[in-house]
C-alpha cells in the first residue's frame, strides 16, 4: 500500500486523483435525458468548483446525453480539465450495449464526441473492448486500436486508453501505440487486477477503475460497515479512499447524479485509513 499523493499523470497530463465518472447522469439504464437536469448540471459544476480536473464519459451514454450535459454545464472548460471519453460501443434503440468498432464506426465516435463536448481534440479517449461486453476476454485488438492510432496521429486524440481488458491485450496495444490509461472493473470487492496495477505503476500508466463504489451492485460488507462507523466515515468513503491508498497510479472516477453524494465521495479525500483498517480492508472476503 502507497501513501497517496494527490496527483497523477495521464500522459503528459497532470489530474488530481480524485475525478468523476460522468455515466449515472444520464436516464435509468444509462439511457435518455437525466430526471433532474438542473441537478446533473449542478453535479458537474460542483465537481470541478471543488478540484475535479478529471471526467470521464462517453458518448455512448444517453447515447450523447452525458457530453451535452457537460459541454451544457462547463464549456468553455478550464485549461486544466482533462475528459475522457470512450468508443468502441453503440447502444441499441432497446438501450442494449453493442460493439462498435469497425473503422468506420471509431472514427464515427471520435466525431461525435468532438461535436457533443465541443473540442477540436480529445484528451483521451479509451478502446471500450466489446468481445464480452460484460468482462475483460481475450482476442486481438490490433485491428481497432490501430485505427484509433491513426486518428491520433491526425490530431482529432491525445492520448488512448484501453478499457475492458486482458493483460494479455494491454501488451498487445503497449506494441501498437502509447497507452496513457487502462479503465477496467476493480474496488474492494472485485480484484482479479491486482497484479496489472503493480504492472501498469510500474511503468507509469494510469490505472482507472470502474465501478469503485461497486457500480450497480453496491458494495455490502460487514467489515466495510464496521470500519466505517469507527473512522466515523460512510461505507463508500472508506471504499474510495482505500482505493486512493491502494496504488500511485489509481485515478477515481466515482459516479453519481447526486450533488450530496458527490460531495460525500470527494470528502474520502482527507479521510485517513490506519495501518489496521488497511489490512482488514485488504482481508475482505473477494468476489
Ligand atoms: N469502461 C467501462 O466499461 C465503464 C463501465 C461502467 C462505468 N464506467 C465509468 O466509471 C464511472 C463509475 O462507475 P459507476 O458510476 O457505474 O459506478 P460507481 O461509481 O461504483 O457507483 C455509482 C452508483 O453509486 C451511487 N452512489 C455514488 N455515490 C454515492 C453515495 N455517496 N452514497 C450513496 N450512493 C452513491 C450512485 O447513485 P446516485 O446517482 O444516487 O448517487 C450510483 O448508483 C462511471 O460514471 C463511468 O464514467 C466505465
Amino acid at each position: 500500500m502507497s501513501h497517496p499523493s494527490t496527483t497523477y499523470r495521464l500522459g503528459d497530463l497532470t489530474v488530481n486523483r480524485m475525478g468523476y465518472g460522468a455515466m449515472r447522469l444520464s436516464g435509468p439504464r444509462v439511457f435518455g435525458p437525466p430526471a433532474d437536469k438542473a441537478e446533473a448540471l449542478a453535479v458537474l459544476r460542483t465537481a470541478v468548483e471543488s478540484a475535479v480536473n478529471h471526467i470521464d464519459t462517453s458518448d455512448f451514454y444517453g447515447p450523447h446525453v452525458t457530453n451535452q450535459l457537460i459541454r451544457e454545464a462547463l464549456h468553455p472548460y478550464r485549461d486544466d480539465l482533462v475528459i475522457a471519453t470512450k468508443v468502441g460501443a453503440r447502444r441499441g434503440a432497446d438501450a442494449s450495449w453493442l460493439p462498435a468498432a469497425s473503422p468506420a464506426e471509431l472514427e464515427q465516435a471520435v466525431h461525435d464526441n468532438l461535436r457533443n463536448l465541443a473540442l477540436d481534440v480529445l484528451d483521451v479517449v479509451n478502446l471500450r473492448v466489446m468481445i464480452d461486453p460484460m468482462q475483460p476476454a481475450e482476442g486481438s485488438i490490433e485491428q481497432p486500436l490501430t485505427v484509433l492510432a491513426e486518428l491520433q496521429r491526425k490530431g482529432l486524440v491525445r492520448h488512448i486508453g484501453l478499457s475492458n481488458v486482458t493483460r494479455a491485450q494491454v501488451a498487445e496495444g503497449r506494441r501498437i501505440c502509447a497507452i496513457a490509461c487502462v479503465q477496467n472493473q476493480y474496488n474492494l470487492v472485485h480484484r482479479a487486477d491486482d497484479a496489472l496495477i503493480d504492472e501498469l505503476a510500474r511503468d507509469g500508466i494510469a490505472y482507472v477503475p470502474f465501478f469503485p463504489l461497486g457500480g450497480f451492485s453496491p458494495l455490502q460488507s460487514a467489515t466495510l460497515s464496521d470500519v466505517a462507523a469507527r473512522l466515523q466515515a460512510s461505507p463508500n468513503q472508506v471504499a474510495l479512499a482505500w482505493l486512493l491508498r491502494r496504488a500511485p497510479n489509481m485515478l477515481l472516477i466515482p459516479g453519481t447524479s447526486s450533488v450530496d453524494h458527490l460531495k460525500e465521495n470527494l470528502a474520502a479525500r482527507a479521510l485517513a485509513l490506519p495501518d489496521d483498517v488497511l489490512s482488514a480492508l485488504h482481508g475482505m472476503t473477494r468476489q
